[in-house]
């Protein structure tokens, strides 16, 4: 199967492309169900699709691509992800987001590809008192937001769109490696308590999206780690894993960060995997096996 992952510098992507050659990405230890999936798949034929070769929000450009490929399976994780740069310069943020995602689903369209769209929690406002289930109502609170549901609009019916949360991959920044660096550096942790989320790895999310895409099942998808935490907790997680003591981190509420975010974030990001439920299909592990086995492999 022919299958096209754009975005593929970034940490979900490269994950994504092990996972559809039917090798387990780094973190990924072969023990659940989903890790066992993409061992015995046939592997694909990975077509990585990266910014310097196109930029998406160029139509002209990624119609050309598709028919010069003519894919099966598209995977779309390219995304303008800097949630406060959103917020800064609004219409490249919809213009990536939004058009990219329309020029994407329009190729895949012209050669009959399923598209997989990686969507993410920040289209709920948060204010929820349970986790959010993939029908509830969305109401983003920020640029990034409002612009990533503009592209679950640009979709034909019968893609799929999976919405994941507090991603961290292995190769890439994000908040594991982040809190990590700072443990290590001596540096104070001061760390949000009042956010609560499901940490998710892209070890475990890349496997799940590679059986969903190669099986082209449609449908909105929440898909993340089970069990939620704060952003505090994830950090008490990982400098109890790199050996240290937990009781340095100090817990502050949002309004206490300094400098201010730009971008408002959901107080509660944690996402229900109801349609994975219903379909009888195994969830991935809780986020603290997770995010353990990332801090084996991250440099
Ligand atoms: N990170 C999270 O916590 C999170 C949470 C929920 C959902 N998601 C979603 O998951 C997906 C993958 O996230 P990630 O964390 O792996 O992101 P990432 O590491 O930031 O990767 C995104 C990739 O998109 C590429 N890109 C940006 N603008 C582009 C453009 N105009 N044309 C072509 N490519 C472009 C980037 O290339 P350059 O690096 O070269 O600019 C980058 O390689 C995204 O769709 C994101 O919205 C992420």
């Amino acid at each position: 199967m022919k299958v096209l992952v754009t975005g593929a510098g970034g940490q979900l992507a490269s994950d994504l492309a092990d996972a559809l050659a039917s090798t387990l990405p780094p973190g990924a230890d072969g023990g659940s169900a989903w890790h066992r999936r993409v061992k015995t798949m046939s592997p694909c034929d990975v077509m990585e699709l990266r910014e310097e070769d196109v930029d998406i929000v160029g139509r002209a450009s990624v119609l050309q691509v598709f028919e010069a490929l003519s894919p099966e399976v598209v995977i779309h994780a390219a995304a303008m992800t800097n949630v406060d740069g959103c917020e800064a310069d609004p219409g490249r943020a919809f213009a990536v987001n939004g058009i990219g995602t329309r020029n994407i689903a329009e190729g895949a369209r012209r050669c009959g590809a399923h598209v997989v769209y990686i969507s993410t929690d920040y289209v709920f406002d948060g204010t929820s008192e349970r986790p959010y289930v993939e029908w509830d109502r969305t109401n983003p609170l920020s640029v990034y937001g409002r612009s990533k549901l503009a592209g679950e609009f640009e979709l034909d019916p019968g893609s799929s769109v999976v919405r994941t949360s507090w991603v961290c991959g292995a190769r890439g920044s994000n908040f594991a490696r982040s809190i990590k660096n700072a443990y290590e550096a001596g540096k104070p942790l001061k760390v949000v308590d009042d956010q609560r989320g499901s940490l998710t790895v892209t070890a475990d999310l890349a496997c799940l999206v590679a059986v969903l895409a190669t099986d082209r099942l449609p449908g909105v998808f929440h898909v993340t780690n089970q069990d939620s935490g704060s952003w505090f907790d994830v950090a008490r997680h990982v400098v109890a894993g790199c050996g240290g003591d937990p009781g340095i981190v100090e817990p502050i509420p949002t309004s206490a960060l300094d400098p201010p975010r730009a971008a408002p974030r959901p107080a509660n990001s944690v996402l229900e995997n109801r349609a994975l439920q219903a379909l009888g299909m195994e969830l991935l592990p809780p986020w603290q096996d997770g995010l353990s086995r990332l801090l084996e492999v991250l440099d």
